[in-house]
């Protein structure tokens, strides 16, 4: 017997490291501790609805419970979301997809995790748009795959432009996400530059999209959203068109997300669900269901106060010395400029010398949490999100307003 007593600790795999929780996670941490310090904290840091769940929603789920759907789902998703799904896609996006293309997972985070998974070899590249939504790099290292950034400049209303992808793309690029509207600018792509995206895809037979759609419902200013599956049929067989329910029917805790594609990726992707999560919680697809179905009215309402908030936002930030302020057309978040602010000392003595400092000083000085740009991969902005009360808001505003105008 090997009677060698091993003194190492058992260690963490070589995956983890330089892994981080996403930023997002970080700043509303360090508000909540505060807050935890009996500090007035103003968190905007994370982008999720203040609303609740509509009602029709929670009672189907009360319901499911009573009746039993109790037992394990169907790996893929159960059966009436799915359907539900599949005449979403087709009534609101122009995209026929068999049962087969269609899937259900925890959120539209999983769906993105097993799509990489699925897919990335070591060395893969994936091109990601920025700023970005933090998961989509992460995520990439996180599999093994290389994250390359393209900038979506202010100067082009944060949207990709066609020969800037050229630029990116090699032998070596796996994937292109698309995620329009956008987390965190607010930025709709139009249906010219998805065009113009889909001409330069077509030279690259070998590059999936990720077309992230979640914040589809949340675009004002009568502006349209395209879904690129639609505007380009000819490459649907390697786009993965994914969405789900915490943006739009504010459930974000429930935890589905679903998405359509070609059926040899949705059957990889499946397989690879089947020894993780065994899918969505059969609660919660009750749930999604019902609000694919019947909650139209309950978004009407959530989105006239997400316009009415981001035209407040835009207002005050755009009176603010140094700051610049594009309107943003969908989703609810706003990401200002602060190039104007940089080199200066905030009144509690603290210099600012990127959105990093302003950020934190900010916390620190005014307790309003906000995530600085090089989160996201573009500095010097700071990303808002303006789905809170208008109440608190107003106040967040204020305060905001009053650490800018007392950077000397
Ligand atoms: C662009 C984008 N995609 C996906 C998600 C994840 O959504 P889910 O809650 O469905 O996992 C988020 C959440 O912040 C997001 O901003």
């Amino acid at each position: 017997m090997n009677t060698t007593v091993n003194t190492t600790e058992p260690t963490l795999s070589t995956r983890m490291d330089g892994f981080e929780a996403p930023a997002t996670i970080a700043m509303s941490m360090r508000a909540r501790a505060l807050a935890a310090q009996g500090k007035d904290v103003i968190s905007l840091a994370l982008g999720q609805p203040d609303f609740l769940t509509p009602r029709a929603a929670c009672d189907t789920a009360y319901e499911a419970a009573l009746e039993g759907k109790t037992k394990y789902p169907p790996i893929d998703g159960v059966l009436s979301l799915k359907q539900a799904v599949q005449k979403k896609f087709k009534e609101e996006n122009g995209l026929d997809y068999a049962l087969d293309e269609i899937m259900v997972a925890n959120g539209a985070k999983q769906i993105l995790f097993n799509a990489f998974m699925a897919t990335l070899n070591p060395g893969d590249e994936v091109v990601v748009p920025a700023p970005y939504w933090t998961s989509y790099p992460i995520m990439t290292r996180f599999l093994g795959g290389t994250p390359v950034d393209v900038i979506c400049s202010e100067e082009n209303n944060f949207s990709l432009k066609a020969a800037d992808l050229r630029k990116v793309l090699t032998d070596k690029s796996k994937w292109l996400i698309i995620n329009s509207p956008s987390n965190p600018t607010g930025a709709v792509w139009s249906k010219q530059d998805l065009l113009e995206i889909a001409e330069v895809l077509r030279e690259y037979p070998q590059v999936w999209v990720f077309a992230d759609e979640i914040y589809e419902h949340l675009v004002f200013d009568g502006e349209a959203h395209y879904s690129l599956a639609a505007l380009a049929p000819d490459l649907k067989d390697r786009i993965l068109t994914a969405n789900g329910a915490s943006k739009t029917y504010a459930m974000p805790g429930w935890r589905v997300g679903y998405a359509g594609g070609p059926k040899r990726l949705i059957k990889a992707m499946v397989k690879i669900q089947s020894n993780s999560t065994s899918g969505a919680s059969s609660i919660s697809q009750a749930a999604a269901t019902a609000a694919l179905h019947d909650c139209a009215n309950d978004v009407e309402e959530m989105k006239k106060a997400y316009d009415r908030r981001r035209k407040m936002m835009k207002e005050a930030f755009s009176k603010m010395p140094g700051v610049t302020c594009a309107v943003p057309q969908g989703a609810f978040y706003v990401y200002p400029g602060i190039k104007g602010c940089l080199g200066k000392t905030s009144a509690g003595g603290h210099k600012i010398e990127n959105d990093q400092d302003f950020a934190e000083a900010l916390l620190e000085e005014q307790y309003v949490a906000v995530v600085p740009g090089h989160a996201f991969g573009l500095s010097p902005y700071l990303r808002i999100s303006y789905a809170a009360d208008d109440a608190v808001l107003e106040e967040a505003c204020k305060r905001i307003a009053k650490f800018v105008e007392q950077l000397t």
